[in-house]
C-alpha cells in the first residue's frame, strides 16, 4: 500500500482502495472514500512556519500556487506530476462595514475572497488536485456534473494544460450565464440535460462509469484534498490563530467536508489545539441539509447514520414534487452527494447549519459589493448566515469569524442587475439634465 491511498469514510468498514483507484465509491459498501495518508512515513511540518518559506518562493510554480504550496498536506503526487495553473492565490480581507451590517464588532469580520482564483471559483483549489490525479493515472477525458463553477473551473484546467478533454453535464436553463460563458468559451464539450443538477449528476456518474471517464464532481476525494487549503490560508493570514467560526454556503457539502478534514488533520498532527465551529448556510429554497440536520435531528454518530430517516425525508420530497428553486443557483441542490462526510466535519467541529432566504441572500450580497468585493449570490449566502447567527446570539458580538466568498460576482451578472435595476439613473442625452441628475443623487 502506498503512504497515501483511499479509504472508506464509515469506520465500520473501513475499506482501503488503492490510490490509483478512480471510481471514488466504496467497494464494500457503496460509501464515499477519503484520501487518507500514512503520517508515520511522510515529512510531516512540525509547525506552520514550513509553510511561511515556501509562500516567498514565487519562481517555483509549486511554491506560486497557493494550493500546493501546502503539498506536505496533501502529499499523494511526485513534485513532477502536480498540475497547477496558479490557483489559490486568494487572500482574506478584514470587512468592517459588513462587519455592521451583520451586528460583528469591528475588526471581527473577515471575508476569504476565492473569486480570486483563475475561474474565478474556489473550484480551483479542488481542480488542480483532482486534474493531479487524473494525470498520475493517465485520464484522457474527464466529466463532471455542474450547477456552473466546477464546469468552469473543469473547463479552464483541460484548455490551459492540455492534459485532458472536458466534458461538462449542466442542467438545462439552471446555471448562470458567466459560467457558461466559460465553459463555451474554453472549449469544454457542453452537454445541457433536460433536468436540473441533481438529473446531470446522476446522468453523470452513469455515463462516467460507462465511458471510463474521470470525474472531478467532489465525490471525487482528490477535489477536496485541493480544497483543505482554503483552510489552511485562512488560518495563515490569522497568524494561524484560529477565528471562533468558519462560515460556507452549502450546497453538494464538498466544501464543509474539506474543512472538516483539514481541521481534523490539523489536530491530529498536533499543529492546531482549538478549532473553529463551521456554520454551513443553506438557501431556503434548496435546504436539504438544514432539514435534515437542524429540524429531523440526523447526526454522524460515528458513521452509524439514520438511513431510514434520510432515506424518508427523500421520499416525502419526491411524493411533494419538492424541487430545489433558489436565486443562488450555484447552491440549488437537492441531494447533497456529500452528505455523510458534511455531518462529519460538523460532529468534528460542534457545527450547525441555517437557511436563509433569497431576499436575505441578495441584502448580504449588495452589502458585501458596497464593501468592495465582488461575489455571487450563493457566496453571500454566507454572511447573511452569520447575520441570522448573531440575531438569535449563537454568534457573539467579539467572536472573530470567516465567511467564504465562493465565488465572484461576474459569473451572475444577470442576479446583480435584476437586485440593482432600479438604482440606475436615468437621464436625457443633455448636459444639463445630467448635471441636475448628478446633484440630486449624490
Ligand atoms: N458557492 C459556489 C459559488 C458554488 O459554485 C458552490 C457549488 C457552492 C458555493 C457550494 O459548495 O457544493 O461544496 O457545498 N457549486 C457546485 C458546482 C455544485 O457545480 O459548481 P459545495
Amino acid at each position: 500500500m502506498d503512504a497515501a491511498f483511499q479509504r472508506c469514510i464509515f469506520p465500520a468498514c473501513g475499506a482501503s482502495v488503492p490510490l490509483r483507484d478512480t471510481v471514488f465509491i466504496c467497494p464494500k459498501c457503496g460509501g464515499l472514500l477519503d484520501v487518507a495518508y500514512d503520517w508515520s512515513r511522510l515529512a510531516v511540518p512540525k509547525s506552520f512556519g514550513d509553510f511561511e518559506s515556501r509562500a516567498s518562493g514565487r519562481g517555483d510554480p509549486l511554491d506560486f500556487s497557493g494550493v500546493w504550496r501546502f503539498r506536505a498536506l496533501l502529499p499523494f503526487a511526485a513534485a513532477d506530476k502536480i498540475v497547477t495553473i496558479g490557483e489559490g492565490r486568494t487572500i482574506l480581507l478584514r470587512a468592517d462595514a459588513v462587519a455592521r451590517y451583520v451586528g460583528l464588532a469591528e475588526g471581527c469580520l473577515f471575508l476569504q475572497y476565492e473569486g480570486l482564483n483563475p475561474s474565478g471559483s474556489f473550484k480551483d483549489n479542488g481542480m488542480a488536485a483532482a486534474l493531479t490525479h487524473a494525470r498520475l493515472v493517465g485520464a484522457r477525458r474527464a466529466a463532471c456534473a455542474s450547477t456552473g463553477n466546477t464546469s468552469a473551473s473543469l473547463a479552464l484546467f483541460a484548455a490551459a494544460t492540455g492534459l485532458l478533454r472536458a466534458i461538462v453535464f449542466v442542467g438545462s436553463g439552471k446555471i448562470a450565464y458567466g459560467k457558461l460563458a466559460q465553459a463555451l468559451d474554453h472549449g469544454a464539450l457542453t452537454l445541457q440535460i433536460a433536468g436540473d443538477f441533481d438529473d446531470a449528476m446522476r446522468r453523470v456518474q452513469e455515463v462516467a462509469g460507462k465511458l471510463g471517464l474521470y470525474l472531478v464532481n467532489s465525490v471525487n476525494p482528490f477535489r477536496l484534498e485541493g480544497q483543505k487549503t482554503i483552510i489552511y490560508r485562512v488560518l495563515e493570514a490569522l497568524d494561524w490563530q484560529a477565528p471562533d467560526w468558519i462560515v460556507v454556503p452549502g450546497g453538494n457539502l464538498g466544501n464543509v467536508s474539506a474543512f472538516g478534514k483539514a481541521l481534523g488533520e490539523l489536530a491530529e498532527l498536533g499543529l492546531l489545539k482549538q478549532l473553529p465551529r463551521l456554520a454551513v448556510i443553506n438557501a431556503a429554497g434548496a435546504n436539504t441539509f438544514y432539514e435534515l440536520f437542524e429540524r429531523l435531528g440526523l447526526r454522524w454518530k460515528s458513521g452509524r447514520l439514520d438511513k431510514d430517516l434520510i432515506g424518508g425525508f427523500y421520499q416525502d420530497m419526491a411524493n411533494q414534487g419538492k424541487r430545489a428553486a433558489t436565486v443562488a443557483s450555484a447552491i440549488e441542490i437537492n441531494h447533497p452527494v456529500n452528505l455523510p462526510k458534511a455531518l462529519r466535519a460538523l460532529d468534528r467541529t460542534n457545527g450547525l447549519v441555517r437557511e436563509v432566504t433569497d431576499q436575505e441572500i441578495l441584502g448580504a450580497k449588495a452589502h458585501v459589493g458596497a464593501g468592495g468585493l465582488g461575489c455571487e449570490p450563493a457566496s453571500a449566502a454566507s454572511v447573511a448566515g452569520v447575520k441570522k447567527l448573531r440575531g438569535e446570539g449563537v454568534i457573539r458580538i467579539g467572536e472573530r469569524v470567516v465567511c467564504i466568498l465562493t465565488g465572484h460576482a461576474l459569473k451572475d451578472p444577470t442576479a446583480t442587475i435584476a437586485y440593482h435595476a432600479d438604482k440606475a439613473v436615468q437621464t436625457a442625452n443633455d448636459a444639463e439634465q445630467i448635471i441636475r441628475a448628478i446633484e440630486t443623487h449624490s
